[in-house]
C-alpha cells in the first residue's frame, strides 16, 4: 500500500516546520535507533548510523514542550549535527521526516534536504535532495516513496514525489514525479574501441 503522498507530510504552516517531534509513530527513541543500527548491520560506527541516531535525537527533543528544558538538549543536537555534517559529510536536518529501516550507504556528499524519506530505502553517497531554484519556498523539496533505491550521485530536486519501489539510477537528475515502481536513468554510456591514432 502507498503511503507517500507529497501533500501528506507537508506541515500545516512554516510555523510548524521543525517544532514538532517527527520520527515515525509508535516507536520510542531507543527502539528507532536499535532498529537503525540493525538496518546498518550493527556497524555502529558507520556513517549512516550516526547521521540517523543524531537526526532522531533532534526530532526526540522536541517531544519537550517546555523550550527551557529543551534548550540543553537543542544546543547538544547542533553540535553533533554539525559534528556530522564535517565528520560524515551527510546533512540530515532533522526536519526531514524520517521512516523506518531507512539506510544510508557510505559517506560524503549527502545533502537530503528532502520533505520525508519513506521506509526501507536506501541512500547513497554523493546524493543531493533539495529545491529546484534559488528562492524556491522551502517546502518545494523531494518526497520519497518506501523501498526506493537512490542511486550514487543522484539529484532529486522540487517538490516531487518518487513513488514506493522506485530505484534512481546513479548520477540521474530527476525534477519531475516519478510513478511507483519506476526505474530512471541516464542514457547508457557508449563504449566502443580506440581509434588506432588515438592510442
Ligand atoms: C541504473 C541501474 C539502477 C540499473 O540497474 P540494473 O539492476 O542493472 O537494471 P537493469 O539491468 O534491469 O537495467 C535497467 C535499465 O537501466 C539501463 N542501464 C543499466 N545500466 C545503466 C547505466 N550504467 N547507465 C544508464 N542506463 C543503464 C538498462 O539499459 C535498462 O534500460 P532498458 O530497460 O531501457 O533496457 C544501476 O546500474 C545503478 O545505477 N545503480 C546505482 C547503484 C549505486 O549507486 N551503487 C553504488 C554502490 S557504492
Amino acid at each position: 500500500m502507498s503511503t507517500i503522498v507529497g501533500e501528506e507530510s507537508r506541515p500545516q504552516s512554516d510555523i510548524d516546520l521543525g517544532r514538532y517531534d517527527t520520527n515515525p509513530p509508535g516507536c520510542g527513541l531507543l527502539e528507532l535507533i536499535r532498529e537503525d543500527l540493525a538496518t546498518h548491520e550493527g556497524d555502529w560506527l558507520s556513517e549512516g548510523f550516526l547521521a540517523l541516531a543524531v537526526h532522531r535525537f533532534g526530532n526526540w527533543r522536541m517531544s519537550i514542550r517546555t523550550k527551557l528544558l529543551r534548550a540543553p538538549l537543542t544546543v547538544l543536537y547542533c553540535v553533533l549535527e554539525k559534528m556530522i555534517q564535517s565528520l560524515c559529510g551527510i546533512d540530515l536536518p532533522y526536519t526531514v521526516r524520517v521512516g523506518r529501516r531507512v539506510r544510508i550507504w557510505h559517506r560524503g556528499g549527502i545533502t537530503i534536504s528532502a520533505m520525508r524519506i519513506g521506509d526501507d530505502t536506501h541512500l547513497r553517497q554523493n546524493i543531493t535532495m533539495g529545491v529546484r531554484r534559488r528562492g524556491d519556498h522551502r517546502w518545494l523539496k523531494p518526497t520519497i516513496g518506501n523501498r526506493c533505491d537512490i542511486g550514487a550521485g543522484a539529484v532529486i530536486v522540487g517538490g516531487i514525489t518518487v513513488g514506493d519501489d522506485s530505484v534512481i539510477g546513479a548520477n540521474v537528475v530527476v525534477a519531475e514525479d516519478v510513478p511507483p515502481g519506476s526505474i530512471v536513468t541516464v542514457p547508457k554510456p557508449v563504449i566502443r574501441p580506440r581509434q588506432q591514432d588515438a592510442r
